[in-house]
């Protein structure tokens, strides 16, 4: 019994220091903010040195870390005293932005970076609360305020806050915060993505002031089954969340409801109207809609409309859609870095609409939030995914901690947005016991979190029965997704082009077919023969070929080519063609078209004839 005991305590006390990070906040950009973009000071420190003492003990679990703690931002006291950094004294570099683009010294960079900020508050209200709130930051932060731990997130491309609202004070604060990139065997992604690994503050770093008590979340779709009702769940924040007055207004509609929040600051509430215009991408329709408490008053502008199955068809708003789409991965189309702006989102999505597409696969991890709220406005359904991406340690209890909250914190910031309608769990991962236990369980929590969208998964495809020329899904996983999605480069890694016509489909499963990934790498401005491996012909033809091929599949309700622009990746480094990066782009990274994408332009301009939407 003594020795339990003493094991428990040792236990209790090492426990790592991860706070808790408050409940999710939505809807950041409509709030009381002040952005922190520009320049911040860095410090790059590979050996973490700022973090560490010489035993490798972490100074934020010191009651008395000393100067070597780079979070304490400290100053000699004395021209004897000893510190070995100043922020104020090293270089600058733009937040949000990844590192690796802006810093010739950090291209291929895989550590810490720290950043610092110093910046007065002064509260509009003695009463408010104030978070800082980061877009994303890649891959796992230590954030501290003054000196104090806020604590940590882990996951390059979600959301996330700390509240300081104790701890800002009106003048001379500074915001630091430690940024690791390393890739990790335990990690989400892994060790082995084919896409650049940006590391840093790669999106918005804002200060946001709310009420005592605040809308923190809501979720206000259809109700399925019944056009005429708007459901809206409200969830409150604060020490008053309870029995608190809330009201959904929609002004358009004339239409409101009000409530009061139960013991745990919920409110359910309806409205009906027989005139919702429901959002589509020849319609992409959004309505203002206004949440009000006694404190605040807090607007969205949200798209009505329903995404179902019916067998092998894919239904919007009830109608059969075929999903004319392509891939993108988040990559600026002006600076050759991680996108994060509104500028950024227009033109990639303008870029998708100049295609004829309706539908964008946002590959392999949730883009930034002006990337949604974009093809919200500019009628694109999207696909969104977590980077659950290949051979992830699927028996790590903690892995799939990660991969759930990055799957949580993608569906509670992005469960409003009417253009999303897929939520995808993985991308290309390899079929096991563990891996159908782990992907099983992040679905379930996607249906819990959000029962009015569809499930997929970018699965693999094999041969049917052993027969090499027939293809089919035979994949465990295929039982729980809504959608079947799968991955397929005949004629790129399986033969040439000229294959694809040898090849049939056998798809057994009654569920509608979604083709996430095919295409073919070629050098924009590189010509030849047709099956010159990099020319634009090439990849021309096989997108030809592809495209016939596709054609013969039963029940096929879209395809997602890989990929719109051509994409960094430390795995493509044949000279001369590859430098770098990934050439299956159908715009070069210097925003030229290659001849395929007028091959699948011409594709979708039919397709959107024939009578889907
Ligand atoms: C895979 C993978 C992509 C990758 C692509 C390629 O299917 O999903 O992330 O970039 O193939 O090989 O180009």
């Amino acid at each position: 019994m003594k020795n339990t005991l003493v094991l428990v305590l040792v236990y209790v006390l090492f426990q790592p220091v991860i706070l808790a990070q408050e409940e999710r906040m939505m809807n950041i950009f409509a709030r009381r903010c002040t952005d922190f973009s520009g320049f911040w000071k860095y410090i790059v420190d590979p050996y973490e040195n700022g973090y560490y003492n010489y035993r490798w003990e972490p100074f934020d679990r010191m009651e008395r870390p000393g100067k070597g703690a780079f979070f304490l931002n400290a100053k000699p006291d004395a021209p004897s005293d000893l510190v070995e950094y100043d922020f104020d004294r090293s270089d600058s570099i733009q937040v949000p932005g990844d590192w690796n683009t802006q810093k010739e010294k950090l291209f291929y960079y895989e550590g810490t970076v720290w950043y610092k900020k110093s910046f007065d508050y002064q509260k509009e209200r003695a009463s408010n609360r104030v978070f800082v709130y980061f877009g994303a930051a890649n891959y796992r932060a230590e954030v501290y305020l003054n000196g104090k731990k806020l604590g940590t997130h882990t996951g390059g491309f979600t959301p996330f806050h700390f509240e300081i609202t104790d701890h800002v004070r009106e003048r001379d604060n500074f915001l630091i915060v430690k940024v690791d990139n390393r890739r990790e065997r335990e990690g989400v992604p892994t060790l082995n993505t084919d896409w650049w690994n940006y590391g840093g503050l790669t999106r918005e770093v804002m200060l946001v002031e709310t009420p005592g008590n605040f809308i923190q979340d809501y979720f206000i779709r259809l109700r399925p089954g019944d056009p005429t009702c708007i459901e809206a769940t409200i969830r409150m924040n604060g020490p008053e969340a309870a029995g608190k007055f809330v009201r959904v207004n929609i002004p358009e509609l004339g239409i409101r409801s009000e409530g009061v929040t139960d013991e745990n600051g919920w409110a359910d509430l309806t409205v009906h109207s027989k005139e919702i215009r429901t959002w589509s991408p020849e319609d992409p329709y959004l309505y203002e809609v206004i949440l009000e408490t006694t404190e605040e008053r807090l607007a969205d502008r949200i798209g009505f409309r329903t995404i179902q199955t019916r067998g092998r068809s894919l239904l919007l708003n009830g109608r059969p859609v075929f999903l004319r789409g392509i891939s993108i991965h988040e990559e600026s189309p002006f600076r050759k870095g991680r996108a994060w702006s509104e500028e950024d989102a227009r033109q990639l999505l303008l870029w998708a609409k100049e295609l004829g597409c309706n539908f964008v696969r946002l590959a392999h991890y949730p883009h930034n939030e002006h990337m949604v709220r974009m093809a919200d406005k500019m009628g694109l359904m999207v696909w969104a995914e977590i980077p659950v991406y290949w051979t992830i340690l699927w028996d790590h209890e903690e892995t799939y901690r990660n991969a759930e909250n990055q799957l949580s914190e993608m569906i509670l910031r992005d469960r409003n947005r009417a253009s999303v309608v897929i939520w995808s769990v993985a991308n290309e991962t390899p079929v096991s016991e563990a891996r159908n236990r782990f992907l099983t369980s992040l679905a379930a929590k996607a249906r819990e979190l959000d029962p009015t969208r569809l499930i997929s998964a970018a699965l693999e495809q094999t041969a049917y029965r052993g027969q090499p020329d027939v293809r089919t899904i035979h994949d465990p996983f295929a039982e729980v997704v809504d959608v079947l999605s799968f991955n397929q480069y005949i004629g790129w890694y399986d033969g040439l082009p000229d294959k694809c016509g040898r090849i049939s489909w056998k798809i057994e499963q009654n569920k509608p077919v979604l083709i996430t990934e095919f295409g073919a790498g070629a050098k924009q401005g590189l010509h030849g023969e047709r099956t010159a491996r990099w020319t634009e012909e090439y990849q021309e033809y096989l997108y030809e070929e592809t495209l016939k091929m596709i054609g013969r599949i039963d029940g096929l309700q879209g395809c997602s080519p890989w990929i719109l622009k051509d994409f960094r990746s430390p795995r493509r480094v044949l000279p001369g063609i590859q430098d770098g990066w990934n050439r299956k782009g159908l715009i070069s990274e210097d925003g030229k078209k290659k001849k395929a994408f007028t091959v699948l332009q011409r594709f979708y301009l039919e397709k959107a004839g024939d009578g889907r939407e």
